[in-house]
């Protein structure tokens, strides 16, 4: 399956000089949405991950399903003022803008090995946050799985050091 023909390509959104790469065409269509997922629960068994972390509100979409077709946990990463109880919190950029990232502080206990899942690795700003969150609890991130990496970004630099896998490339 081309997964790459479910992906709508939109110029100057957000902002002018953003290639906005959209997963909604992907996710309407049930066969090709759980082609995406199969692969990336097909990466968490391999790297062996006990709990599921995914960032607000695209690491959702495929961290969910993951964390449930595995019977495994799933915690999120929220922007400010989510979360109710406890949290750790730490400041990221983006390719468009800046925010910050939160997590209950008991969401990750020390020995969990941590898969994140996200949409798309751009910066890799929004993970490399996620990952000093993970860290700060005591957690082992054991990879980073993405359904599309924008290359050009250089994501992967940011996260050498820690295993990472992507569905489609651009
Ligand atoms: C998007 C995307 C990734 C992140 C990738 O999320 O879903 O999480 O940007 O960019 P990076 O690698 O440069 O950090 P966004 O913050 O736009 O939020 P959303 O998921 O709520 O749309
Ligand atoms: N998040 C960050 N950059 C993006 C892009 N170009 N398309 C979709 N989501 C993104």
């Amino acid at each position: 399956m081309d997964l790459k023909e479910y992906i709508a390509s939109i110029k100057d959104f957000p902002k002018e000089g953003i290639l906005f790469r959209d997963i909604t065409p992907l996710m309407l269509d049930g066969k090709a949405y759980k082609f995406a997922c199969d692969q990336m629960i097909e990466y968490a068994k391999e790297v062996k991950a006990t709990v599921i972390v995914g960032p607000e509100a695209r690491g959702f979409i495929f961290g969910c399903p993951v964390a449930y077709a595995l019977e495994l946990g799933f915690a999120p990463v929220r922007k400010p003022g989510k979360l109710p109880r406890e949290t750790v919190t730490v400041k990221y950029d983006l390719e468009y803008g800046s925010n910050e990232l939160s997590m209950h502080k008991d969401a990750i206990k020390k020995g969990d090995r941590v898969l994140i899942v996200d949409d798309l690795l751009a910066t890799g700003g929004t993970v490399d946050a996620t990952i000093k969150l993970i860290e700060k609890l005591g957690g082992t991130v054991v990879g980073a799985a993405f359904f599309i990496e924008l290359e050009a970004l250089e994501g992967r630099k940011l996260l050498e050091g820690y295993d990472v896998f992507a569905s489609l490339k651009y």
